[in-house]
């Protein structure tokens, strides 16, 4: 069992602080207010909630640096290393608004632009992914590794839809048919951050999905690096956190899944 740096306890007790008051409001959809921000993403007073405990936690901790987070307004730090916070509060909204238990908390810390250390922590399953720059990335403590699987057609792949109306909604469509034809199956689990959280444990094989947003994979994409993983573009091309588009796998599947999704759009 690892123990926890003075950073990733700052992060995990600010995550368990802002779950405590999610699993509270878990399965009471009746007595939260939610409105919609998009048509396929809504918005509770539980996420707001979540979103205040983190901003006070990780705020009282590190007082200079900087937040971006889902549910509040973006402050610049006045950090010298440029630190600042990525949070997502509630991965997985509509899960959460459904009684699904699949969501989770997702936070990162980016230093001078580069992701240094990640928190993504599911209340239900209590299972707490972490990691930082550097030192791997742990489940509950004990070191996690992507999976060694090699061969595409046993591999289990996450992804994400874009909504209806959105422009690349038949090219995902074409993806989906391919990838389901040529893999062992797929998943679409409704939390971004846990899908790669999922893939940093080997649970997943692989996971795309485009236009998520920072918060939503901030914390993954550090939790997949420090696992062994690869995250790209779904091109194969240089991720970007603010880029349209993500394709985390393990390195041997990764190329293949890359030319999979390329002859899909391609056919
Ligand atoms: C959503 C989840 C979902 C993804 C959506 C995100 P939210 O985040 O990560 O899996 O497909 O695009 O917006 O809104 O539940 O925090
Ligand atoms: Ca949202
Ligand atoms: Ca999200
Ligand atoms: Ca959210």
């Amino acid at each position: 069992m690892a123990s926890r740096s003075p950073l990733i306890t700052v992060m995990t007790r600010a995550a368990i602080k802002a779950s405590r008051g999610l699993k509270r409001d878990f399965g009471e959809v009746e007595n939260l207010q939610v409105s919609r921000k998009g048509p396929a993403d809504f918005v509770s007073t539980a996420d707001l909630k979540a979103d205040k405990t983190l901003r006070e936690e990780l705020g009282n901790a590190r007082p200079e640096y900087g937040f971006l987070t889902e549910e509040g307004a973006e402050v610049k730090g006045t950090d010298e290393h440029g630190r600042r916070w990525i949070v997502d509060p509630l991965d997985g909204t509509t899960n959460f608004l459904h009684g699904l238990p699949h969501f989770a908390v997702s936070i990162a810390l980016e230093e001078r632009g580069e992701l240094v250390a990640a928190v993504v922590y599911d209340p239900i399953k209590d299972e707490m992914f972490t990691a930082e720059k550097g030192a791997g990335a742990f489940l509950n403590d004990r070191r996690i590794r992507v999976s060694g699987r090699s061969a595409l057609n046993s591999a289990l792949i996450g992804t994400g839809a874009p909504f209806l109306g959105h422009g690349d909604r038949p090219i995902f469509l074409k993806e989906v048919d391919a990838i389901t034809a040529s893999t062992a199956g797929i998943r679409r689990m409704g939390s971004a951050a846990l899908d790669l959280a999922y893939v940093a444990a080997g649970r997943f094989d692989g996971f795309w999905e485009r236009e998520l947003s920072p918060w939503d994979i901030a914390a993954g994409v550090l939790l997949v690096r420090e696992s062994g993983g690869q995250v790209t573009t779904i091109k194969g091309t240089a991720f970007k956190l603010d880029g349209d588009s993500i394709l985390a796998a393990n390195l041997e599947l990764h190329p293949s899944l890359v030319k999979a999704l390329r002859a899909a759009r391609d056919s």
